[in-house]
């Protein structure tokens, strides 16, 4: 068997659509979405995150502010920057984008955010509307996920899922997803023994570790749908995901392939989250 590829660029394409057209109504009638999005720093990956970010605003029709700091901002001037965008009325989303360098603590600078402008959902009341059922922003990657899993038509209700990492930008929030809606959900960490026994148990598998390959073919129920969160650089310079895509393809039923799978769809959510904050600041 090999399994059915979920592409994640094709079902971002048309997500990003539907924001526009939503941005195009508000604009009409008054309110620009606006995303303020920050980094700090020299972090390389980061600024191309936060590039693409910025072009996927653009082409959705939502004005983009960035605004960089050098590393060695204080947390104080950070934080100062963040009340401001708070009380700005054309900003409707602030993302500050993570890691942040050590001397400044991401807990507080996440808490400082408005929860109503927090359109990467990671702050304490978000995380916690989303644990007790009632979320108001949901984190991108796993709210990604969990669109790809409904444009598959994957039924999550009774069925075993098994998360990999317990970051709370990803695993986490992503077994919380999983659980409302109705899947026995098991949530691995680095600690876990004997991971393959747990693996083997999912019907539905999502991996977000860091570690290339770690997910090999050996460890997945036949017919299961594969869900690979990592973007891992290979030694030759090309991208690849924490499964092995090409033992795993061969057990799989559907299998979301790296690059070209989550990545995309985790900026279209968070342009799905600006509008949406818009929307909400203009009723
Ligand atoms: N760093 C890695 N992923 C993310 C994300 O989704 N949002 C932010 N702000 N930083 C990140």
């Amino acid at each position: 068997m090999s399994a059915r590829i979920i592409d994640g660029v094709a079902l971002a394409a048309k997500i990003r659509e539907e924001v526009a057209v939503r941005a195009t109504e508000l604009t009409a009638k008054g309110t620009k979405p606006g995303l303020a999005v920050i980094l700090v720093g020299e972090n390389p990956a980061s600024a191309v995150y936060v590039r693409n970010k910025v072009t996927a605003c653009e082409k959705a029709g939502i004005a983009s502010v960035k605004e960089t700091y050098p590393a060695d901002i204080t947390e104080d001037a950070l934080l100062a920057r963040i009340r401001a965008l708070n009380d700005n009325p054309s900003i409707h989303g602030i993302l500050v984008q993570l890691p942040l360098p050590a001397h400044i603590d991401a807990h507080k600078v996440i808490e400082t955010i408005a929860a109503e402008k927090d359109v990467d959902g990671f702050h304490v009341s978000n995380a916690g509307l989303l644990m007790t059922g009632n979320p108001l922003f949901r984190p991108c990657t796993p709210y990604g996920v969990m669109k790809m899993l409904e444009s598959e038509n994957v039924n999550l209700w009774g069925a075993v899922a098994c998360v990999i990492g317990a970051s709370n930008i990803v695993g986490k929030p992503m077994a919380m997803m999983l659980l409302a809606k109705g899947a026995t959900v098991t949530l691995c960490n680095s600690k876990t023994r004997d991971m393959a026994a747990h693996t083997r148990m999912a019907d539905v598998l999502v991996v977000a570790t860091g570690r290339a390959r770690m997910i090999t073919g050996d460890m997945i129920k036949p017919g299961a749908v594969v869900i690979d969160v990592g973007i891992n650089r290979q030694e030759d310079g090309k991208l690849c995901g924490d499964v092995d895509f090409d033992s795993a393809r061969e057990v799989a039923s559907a299998i979301t392939p790296v690059p070209g799978g989550v990545g995309p769809m985790t900026i279209a959510m968070l342009l799905v989250n600006t509008v949406e904050a818009a929307e909400r600041a203009s009723t």
